[in-house]
């Protein structure tokens, strides 16, 4: 599952850190990147083989954070906020109006495979409350009408 590419863009990882371990996130973001977005067990085992750490603390460190998806996810994927400030601006509603557009509920992906549903903590956004990410993009400030021409226009790509 690790190409010659990517183990080349995963030693110039290593020439930014001081140590092995300390390129870890970067490399699983990496791969995470080459597989369509999600991070296969596989791809977990051949970058602990690669970086010489062992797979379990690997596969701790790729299921404590969130943003390492460890099973296939849509095109795009709505990470709608749900900390306490989106919550109590409206994200609840906001994600429940998602879903009803998409005919999902949270932690699905549309039989199309183009859009996943997911809930998020805090993007580090609360002033422009309710937000959410699509990938690295944030969007801000969202109203069920905003969200609603957000999707269509992705759709359309
Ligand atoms: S609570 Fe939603 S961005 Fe901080």
């Amino acid at each position: 599952m690790l190409t010659e590419d990517a183990k080349t863009k995963i030693d110039a990882l290593l020439a930014k850190y001081p140590t092995k371990k300390a390129a870890l996130i970067p490399s699983l973001w990496l791969m995470q990147a080459e597989n369509d977005g999600w991070l296969p067990r596989q791809a977990m085992k051949d970058v602990a083989e690669y970086l010489e750490l062992a797979p379990a603390y690997v596969e701790g460190v790729a299921t404590f954070y969130t943003m390492f998806n460890k099973a296939p996810i849509g095109k795009y994927h709505l990470e709608v906020c749900h900390n306490i400030v989106c919550m109590a601006r409206g994200a609840d509603e906001l994600i429940e109006h998602i879903g009803d557009k998409l005919g999902i509920g949270k932690g699905d992906t549309t039989t199309d495979r183009k859009f996943t549903l997911n809930g998020a903590e805090c993007l580090g956004a609360c002033a422009n409350a309710p937000c959410m990410m699509v990938g690295d993009v944030y969007f801000e400030d969202l109203t069920n009408e905003s969200v609603d021409r957000i999707i269509d226009e992705l759709a359309r790509k």
